[in-house]
């Protein structure tokens, strides 16, 4: 009996829901191509309240929030209480990598040399304050230092061929105590070793002309020199994923599939990240808030990734750590980064192999029934849905472009952001998930291909 009444209340509430009994509405738009509406469409875009977006945008883009400092943990917090208060059972997911903080400081002299030298920092170069003669080591590939004897000496290495962090591999190998890597073309060398490693020793870049001089200042003589660096540090951090789970509404009726809509909470270094990716977060926690209202049979998760500046490593972390069988549950992932920059372009889903599915199919047909207009798609990545789509989920990333001038500046600030194009993005999306997600609509799955992992479009390549 209690069950029975439980049915009628259901039907009751998904057919006399407020826009009545009709099958299709017409938005009332001033563009004339627009298509209808669906009612279902209505349960979502009517409960999208832009404000709340705005709100939560603007509380986290008070402050940068660099993975693995007290600012993204403060996010953590806040978006975990968000969820926790529309009733979501939240998880987070731990895990940890090798952070770095650049040198405060550095400093070279050299012994008979007049001229200033500016000395630029590698990313991963370790802190250090060594002495030792400058030796010149051509390119510092490996049979170039197998006759040298670089013990106690600091190599003096032209830009090259290789790496720079196996440059300084080398170097090191053969006993150097500090290395000074001097730029092939004009300009400052901007480089990284490419990835931690207790091998290092200190290093440093100069520019050419710099190197050129000093190269000419050492040749034939033996020449001391002191290099410093002061302040880098590379260790091992924590950041999260942010997990809240819907379940299927009914448990007589569900079927296994799952839906993720995801962001990142994490910003780069001075960014308050107000588009990037505030903007997705506080998207992904609406959609959360509305979505939990209404009935559906597909479990949807609602995610945010920490670390995705640092090379996708929330995203990356949650996706390999899923067993196989939880991996084939997943059949769409909606990507929302940078989606409200008042100066960005128009809107547009970016997939790994630039091939339409059911991401971007679901979202074409929700924004030609909202806007008369489906949302192109096109290749890309560079953001979370690509751990999925290598996977062989299907995912896409929303995003504007062209981007604005402001990303990955201080100027990503809540003054840039646009209601209008956080509306949009949050109606065609929410309703596109609804679309698959409700009750009537237990659609077929997409086969998945899984996908060779390409490195390159997770971590920035080591410039050579
Ligand atoms: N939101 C950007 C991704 C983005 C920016 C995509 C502009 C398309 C156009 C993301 O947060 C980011 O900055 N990603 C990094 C790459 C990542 C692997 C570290 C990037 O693009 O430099
Ligand atoms: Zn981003």
């Amino acid at each position: 009996m209690k069950k029975l009444i439980v049915k009628i209340a259901l039907a009751a509430s998904l057919t006399f829901s407020a826009f009545g009994t009709q099958a299709v509405l017409a938005k009332p738009a001033n563009t004339t191509q627009s298509q209808p509406y669906k009612v279902f469409d209505h349960k979502i875009v009517n409960q999208i309240n832009v404000d709340n977006i705005y709100n939560n945008i603007d509380y986290l883009a008070k402050v940068p929030r660099v993975a693995g400092t007290p600012a993204e943990y403060n996010a953590v917090q806040f978006i975990k209480n968000e969820f926790k208060s529309y009733g979501y059972d939240v998880k987070i997911q731990e895990f940890t990598f090798t952070g770095y903080t650049p040198p405060s400081n550095m400093a070279l002299s050299v012994e008979g040399f007049t001229e200033t030298l500016s000395p630029s920092a590698f990313t991963y170069t370790p802190s250090g304050d060594v002495t030792g003669n400058i030796v010149l080591a051509g390119l510092g590939k490996k049979e170039e230092l197998n006759n040298t004897d670089l013990t106690g000496k600091i190599a003096l290495i032209k830009r090259g061929e290789i790496p720079f962090g196996e440059k300084v591999l080398n170097a090191a190998a053969a006993g150097a105590v500090g290395v000074i890597i001097y730029n092939n073309t004009d300009g400052a060398v901007n480089g990284t070793l490419g990835e931690a490693s207790d091998q290092y020793v200190p290093a440093v870049a100069l520019t050419k002309a710099e190197g050129e001089a000093l190269a000419a200042h050492v040749q034939n003589n033996t020449v001391s020199a002191s290099l410093k660096v002061e302040g880098a540090v590379t260790e091992e951090r924590t950041s999260h994923n942010v997990i809240a789970t819907k379940k299927p509404t009914n448990k007589n009726k569900v079927n296994n599939n799952v839906i993720v809509i995801g962001s990142h909470h994490d910003s780069v270094e001075l960014a308050p990240g107000a588009n990037d990716d505030a903007s997705g977060t506080a998207m992904t926690l609406e959609l959360a808030r509305v979505l939990k209202n209404v009935p559906t049979d597909t479990e949807i998760r609602f995610i945010t990734f920490g670390a995705e500046e640092l090379g996708l490593l929330g995203s990356e972390h949650y996706v390999d750590n899923l067993p196989e069988a939880e991996l084939n549950r997943i059949i769409a992932n909606f990507n929302l980064d940078m989606v409200g920059s008042k100066d960005a372009g128009d809107l547009v889903m970016n997939t790994v192999d630039g091939k339409p599915n059911l991401v971007t199919e679901l979202a074409q047909a929700s924004s030609k029934r909202l806007n008369g207009v489906p949302t192109p798609y096109a290749e890309g990545g560079r953001s979370d849905h690509v751990p999925f789509g290598e996977a062989g989920i299907p995912a896409a990333l929303f995003i504007h472009e062209p981007t604005e001038p402001w990303y990955h500046t201080p100027e990503d600030t809540i003054d840039k952001i646009s209601k209008e194009k956080l509306q949009d993005v949050a109606e065609i999306v929410g309703t596109a998930v609804y679309d698959s997600a409700r009750f009537d609509n237990m659609g077929p799955k997409e086969k998945k291909v899984k996908k060779e992992k390409n490195k390159a479009l997770y971590h920035k390549k080591p410039v050579k």
